[in-house]
């Protein structure tokens, strides 16, 4: 496809023979679909690792397939996955490689940047993660009085926050139990206090979690978090090397701060923050659930990377989900896209998710500087299933927008739960079963009237059903399918960024709001006459003075 149709990938003719298909196509329904095809249920499915796929309720034909997988061939997808794969700076607003999928690349593989293998360094941080997780594991390592450190604190925010902590709530179950882990994020004071407010200075490590070591959040949060330490230990700066790791790629920011580079593990420019939690990011998770769960979870990650590169696009996961998100964005108005995991350990789940697919395709100027005429990244929410029943789901059920939505769930229970709680499994499991056949199929007036309902109660009882859901079955959630996951969702996020012809990795558009802070903050403070300040927002900053007593 050449430069002006990419720039016109609406009046590609690849596009207008998928809005033919869909003007074709009416409003035909999953009751009609599965009457068509009794084979349907089974065949509609694929499998990558230990993930089960079915996209059966999903209101797509193999030819709605085929020429989505048109569209993918025409805007060069597998071009720009190789390219990603070999290396290049397929970031162009960053001139950046983006490269993750070497994060948990094996220790023999070649992968270059600017003509250096970047594989044996991945290794040598993981090797120096390993036996730091081992020190704290075992007591080894100590605090500034001698003490054994019993509590972990990782001080993040964005992508140096959600991924090690959404993580450690999945794996919860292969987590030592002694240990404590928090997570700080929030440059809302209460986030530091809570965090920390029960917990033994003497006992506790702080990992200093930001890419750029820049990130204002994390900073202050870290400079009082070194005040509290110091305050409780009554001790001098001597005492942080000790209590204090970070995980950065920038060393000097690292040292100004105060932190031994000794104690700060790397990794590089070519890891995009949302997509780093498997690198020394992931170094409170490597604590929790040690470093050969974390190479469990990584290998798991590697698997869906490997299938992504290799596998036909017939075959191909998350070609396939990207494509139906396009599919329901572009071509049926869906604004929006619910992931619903039945496990309570995936509680955190999707808010990792918001990051990776929003940051990431929530972009309207394409990879040539001009904006884009098509929609492109939708808002991405959704909590546990069961509890989303009772808040939500009425709306998805039985309101006036389209919203496709995935299902996650595990055929196993938790290991460690006890009998008792493992026997309310199938309960948990019937109910994921039975949303997505009500959400397909709906329940007709008739079929409502068929159970005697009175008449003028029939409309409301009556579901149209045709909401389109992908279920996503594993056996059982191990640090392995947890990876899995993860990558599916990466390059399900990255063929989307593909074809909308946007650039995936970068994030410009967090920019603006944080240089505001910075000129507003005098403000408040000190009531400065801050240039460039519109009349709302001086009036509203004049109210918060006053209520601040200033
Ligand atoms: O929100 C913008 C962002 O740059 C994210 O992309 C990133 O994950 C987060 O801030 C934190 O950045 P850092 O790791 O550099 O502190």
């Amino acid at each position: 496809m050449n430069a002006e149709s990419r720039t016109r990938l609406d009046r590609t003719p690849e596009w207008i023979a998928l809005a033919e298909h869909r003007e074709q196509q009416g409003g035909v329904g999953l009751r009609e679909l599965f009457a068509a095809d009794p084979e349907r249920g089974a065949g509609y499915t694929l499998e990558v690792g230990d993930l089960h796929v079915d996209y059966s309720k999903h209101l797509v034909t193999d030819e709605t397939l085929r020429l989505l997988r048109e569209l993918a061939v025409a805007t060069d997808v597998f071009g720009l996955r190789d390219a990603m794969y070999r290396g290049e700076k397929i970031n162009t607003t960053e001139d950046r490689a983006v490269l993750h999928t070497a994060l948990r690349a094996p220790r023999d593989a070649v992968i270059e940047v600017d003509g250096e293998n970047v594989v044996p360094g991945v290794h040598a941080v993981l090797d120096r993660m390993a036996g730091f997780a081992e020190r704290i594991r075992s007591g080894e390592w100590t605090g500034h009085t001698g003490r054994r450190i019993k509590n972990v604190v990782n001080i993040g925010i964005g992508g140096s926050d959600l991924g090690p902590a959404m993580a450690y709530e999945v794996l919860r179950s292969y987590t030592d139990r002694d240990l404590t882990v928090r997570f700080v994020s929030n440059v809302d004071g209460a986030d530091l206090h809570e965090a920390v407010r029960d917990l033994d200075a003497a006992e506790t490590l702080f990992i200093i979690a930001s890419k750029t070591f820049t990130t204002i959040e994390t900073i202050t949060n870290a400079t009082s978090a070194r005040d509290w330490l110091l305050t409780e230990l009554k001790a001098g700066s001597e005492a942080v090397a000790k209590h204090f790791v970070a995980l950065s790629t920038n060393a000097e920011k690292v040292s100004d701060f105060g932190i031994d580079t000794a104690n700060m593990f790397e990794f590089w420019d070519w890891v995009g923050g949302r997509y780093s939690y498997d690198s020394a990011i992931g170094l409170s998770l490597m604590i929790a659930i040690g470093p050969d769960r974390f190479r469990e979870m990584l290998d798991g990650f590697h698997l869906v990377d490997e299938h992504f590169r290799t596998a036909p696009a017939e075959s191909n996961v998350p070609l396939l989900l990207g494509l139906l998100g396009i599919w329901y964005g572009n071509f049926h108005d869906a604004q929006s896209h619910a992931v619903l995991p039945y496990s309570h350990y995936l509680s955190k789940f999707t808010a990792y998710l918001q990051q990776l697919d929003m940051e990431s395709n929530g972009k309207y100027v394409g990879r040539d500087g001009v904006p884009v005429e098509w929609q492109t990244g939708p808002v991405v929410w959704g909590t546990p299933g069961t509890n989303g029943q009772h808040a939500y789901y009425q709306l998805i059920h039985q309101g006036t927008k389209l919203i496709p939505a995935d299902f996650i769930g595990f055929a196993e229970p938790v290991a460690e739960l006890s009998d008792t709680l493992k026997a309310q499994h199938d309960l948990l499991m019937a109910n994921f079963f039975a949303q997505t056949q009500a959400l397909a199929f709906g329940k007709t007036p008739d079929e409502v009237r068929a159970e005697g309902v009175a008449e003028e109660l029939v409309p409301h009882k009556t579901f149209k059903g045709n909401h389109p859901t992908t279920t996503i079955l594993a056996k059982e959630l191990t640090p392995s399918v947890l990876g899995q996951l993860i990558a599916l969702y990466e390059h399900k996020v990255f063929v989307q960024g593909a074809v909308w012809n946007i650039d995936s990795f970068d994030q410009w558009g967090v920019e603006l709001g944080k240089v505001l802070a910075k000129r507003v903050e005098p403000a408040l403070t000190e009531g400065a006459d801050v240039p460039g300040l519109d009349e709302s927002t001086k009036a509203l900053v004049a109210k918060y003075r006053t209520l601040r007593g200033r």
